[in-house]
């Protein structure tokens, strides 16, 4: 974020207090900051609480949170559950079988509807499915798929039996999937032959047999099986023995299946995304304090009503979002929700608002990059279809700007609707940033106070609170239950990376903030070299050393220019080898720079711009000065270049650009 936005926000002064007559229905009231309490005991013994009554126990926990070896901490240590049986059986168990847990929505306009009766009996022979092929407590299954109704089947089967999944976003490579299969050492990848983008079959199952397939040495991923769910109708290669049709497979499995229990710290999931290195992080979530955290989030923050609500994030289930907001906090909380394949423009740009009146959604969940794009095409689009269900909205991913808050709660929300800015990240799990729905007045921009039971601090690298209106570093002063519990196999990273800036207790999320008067807090972007676009993480090392791999790089250097619709855009500075240079044209070698960046780690990560230099800006000591960098991809009067090795490295490289 530059100078320019930290101004604006600080003159940004709307209020929109809650309506009485939203306030008078909502589930969330001021008692919930008075039950959280203020003292660390008092936060825990709410959580304590918060976990009995939102989540069934098969043995019931007698402790909270054990933080004797920080910032390693368990919470519920002793206590068991099963946390797909939280999410199905037992909203059967309570009568509630009849009601929709999944009304889907495939890009062609094809759509299905699962009861939680029905998602129950289908999880229940998906485990028997993964039981037949040797998936136990612990084992790791990586999880490729579109957005159809068997990728939540499938991560709840993997949950159902005490496994873990890994799953990895469709537009992912198959070098990422390769790396994310190797270091999490799967057994089985779920994928299928293809699924529905911008109007095409888009093939997936020939990126996991890439990824797949033996090193140049000979040697194999642990991967014993594939299992192929069949979506696209596209041709795929078949390898004997290893690949298994889905239907084909479950048509042959019972459909009743017992939940176990597990305990409370069982791993459920490990979720990569990317930090400041070029290698990304396996975040590890675990069962108890997870579950209890995302439903009791889902609950408060969008105000569900679930036997008359229909809820909607249009979040895919390879991010976080998917996770804690499709799967686990809605299905734990038994509500209703729509899931949508495809992108928002497909076959035509009304496509959310048609689903949205279809459905009769009434709380959406989306990101800024959405709605700025939205706001682009104009209000005759949403103006076509009936919003009248909607009653409260939800942004997540990155700062909203005041402007897209006003217009998504007026155009979408008919100028009546909550708007409530989420912040959280993959690593804190579930919401910690919020307002709360018919109690908080909302500021447009500003993500606002700490959700009941947890504590976050605004501070200066000398690790005191900042003063209203100055800009500090956010952290979380105590530990919360849907904490990220590692990095998978790197204990030293996880200390390293987030617990060792402000010592061990003290959780550094990565971004800048500023406290204004009222203690609301208002995002400032990342203070690190993580690149946000279009509400995804993106590590400007991880592309670096992707476009650097290429024979015709000698060096890269990548940062995240402010964008009008994504946020943020990758833009990457390239030295290429004197050689290789005349080999291609500068056009051709951004054009193919490019295209290697998206092969490599995926579409989301190709540059939008690739300018071929002949100097990068280091300093002394050779880091090399992504500041100015950015100033030059923004179009601005490059900065003080003063620290710089070489001061007329700057001069050279504006040059080059005109
Ligand atoms: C980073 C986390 C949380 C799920 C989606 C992204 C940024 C996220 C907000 C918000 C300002 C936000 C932060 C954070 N971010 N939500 N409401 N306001 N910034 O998850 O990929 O783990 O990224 O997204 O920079 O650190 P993620």
């Amino acid at each position: 974020m530059t100078a320019d936005n930290i101004d604006n926000l600080l003159h940004e002064s709307r209020r929109f207090p809650p309506s009485d007559a939203f306030a008078a229905q909502a589930v969330a009231t001021r008692d919930l900051y008075t039950q959280a309490g203020t003292t660390p005991a008092e936060r825990q013994e709410f959580w304590g609480v918060q976990a009995r009554d939102l989540l069934h126990w098969h043995k019931p926990f007698s402790r909270t949170l054990d933080w004797s070896n920080p910032p390693f901490a368990t919470w519920f240590d002793d206590g068991e559950l099963n946390v797909a049986y939280n999410c199905l059986d037992r909203h059967v168990i309570a009568g509630h079988g009849d009601r929709v847990a999944l009304n889907w929505e495939g890009e062609p306009g094809d759509s299905r509807t699962f009861t939680y009766a029905e998602l129950t009996a289908e999880v229940k022979r998906a485990a028997n499915l993964l039981t037949a092929l040797g998936i136990r407590q612990g084992d790791r299954v990586a999880i490729y798929l579109p957005l159809v109704p068997e990728a939540v089947i499938a991560m709840l089967a993997v949950a159902r039996l005490g496994a873990v999944h890994t799953v990895i976003f469709g537009g992912f490579s198959a070098e990422s999937i390769r790396d994310r299969v190797n270091d999490a050492s799967a057994k089985l990848v779920i994928t299928a032959d293809g699924g529905y983008r911008k109007g095409r079959v888009f093939p997936l199952k020939p990126a996991v047999d890439a990824a797949l397939a033996p090193d140049a040495d000979g040697t194999s991923t642990t991967v014993r099986n594939v299992l192929v769910v069949k979506r696209g109708g596209n041709d795929v290669d078949w390898v004997e023995g290893r690949d298994l049709w889905w239907d084909e497979e479950i048509a042959q499995v019972d459909s009743e299946h017992i939940a176990k229990a597990f305990p409370a710290e069982n791993p459920l999931f490990i979720l990569y995304t990317s930090g400041t290195t070029g290698k990304p992080k396996g975040i590890l979530h675990t069962s108890g304090g997870y579950l209890t955290q995302v439903a009791f989030t889902h609950k408060n923050v969008f105000d569900l009503k679930p036997e008359e609500d229909v809820y909607w994030s249009t979040a895919d289930v390879g991010w976080i979002t998917g996770h804690s907001y499709v799967v686990y906090g809605p299905l734990a909380n038994g509500a209703t929700q729509v899931i949508y394949e495809g992108t928002p423009d497909t076959p035509h740009p009304g496509r959310w608002w048609e689903i949205v009146q279809k459905h009769k959604v009434s709380i959406l969940y989306a990101a800024p990059t959405a709605i700025r794009t939205f706001m682009k095409l104009g209000r005759q689009i949403p103006a076509e279809f009936d919003l009248s269900s909607l009653r409260l909205l939800g942004s997540v991913g990155e700062p909203i700007n005041p402007e897209a808050w006003v217009w998504y709660r007026d155009v979408i929300g008919g100028g009546t609707t909550p708007v409530v800015d989420t912040w959280w990240q993959t690593e804190t799990g579930a919401i910690m940033l919020s307002a709360l729905p018919g109690v908080t007045t909302l500021k447009p921009g500003s993500a606002q106070v700490p959700i009941p039971g947890i504590a976050i601090d605004v501070v200066d690298e000398g690790f005191h609170s900042t003063g209203a209106d100055q800009g500090g570093l956010l952290v979380v002063t105590e530990p919360w239950p849907s904490m990220l519990r590692g990095i998978w196999g790197d204990p030293d990273r996880f200390v390293e990376t987030y617990w060792s800036k402000f010592g061990p207790s003290t959780y550094f999320a990565g971004d800048g903030a500023r406290r204004d008067k009222d203690g609301d807090i208002w995002l400032l972007g990342r203070v690190d070299d993580v690149m946000n676009v279009s509400g995804h993480r993106l590590s400007t090392a991880e592309i670096e050393s992707s476009l650097v791999s290429h024979p015709m790089v000698a060096e890269a250097a990548v940062v995240g220019a402010s964008d009008e619709t994504t946020g943020q855009a990758v833009v990457a500075f390239v030295i290429t080898r004197a050689s290789q240079a005349d080999a291609a044209a500068a056009d051709d070698a951004g054009a193919i720079l490019r295209a290697h960046v998206a092969a490599q780690i995926g579409a989301i990560a190709r540059p939008r711009e690739v300018f071929i230099v002949t100097e990068l800006p280091k300093t002394r000591s050779g880091k090399i000065m992504r500041r100015l960098l950015r100033d030059v991809a923004e179009g601005r009067e490059v900065g003080d270049t003063t620290t710089l090795a070489d001061t007329h490295v700057m001069s050279v490289i504006s040059k080059t650009m005109r």
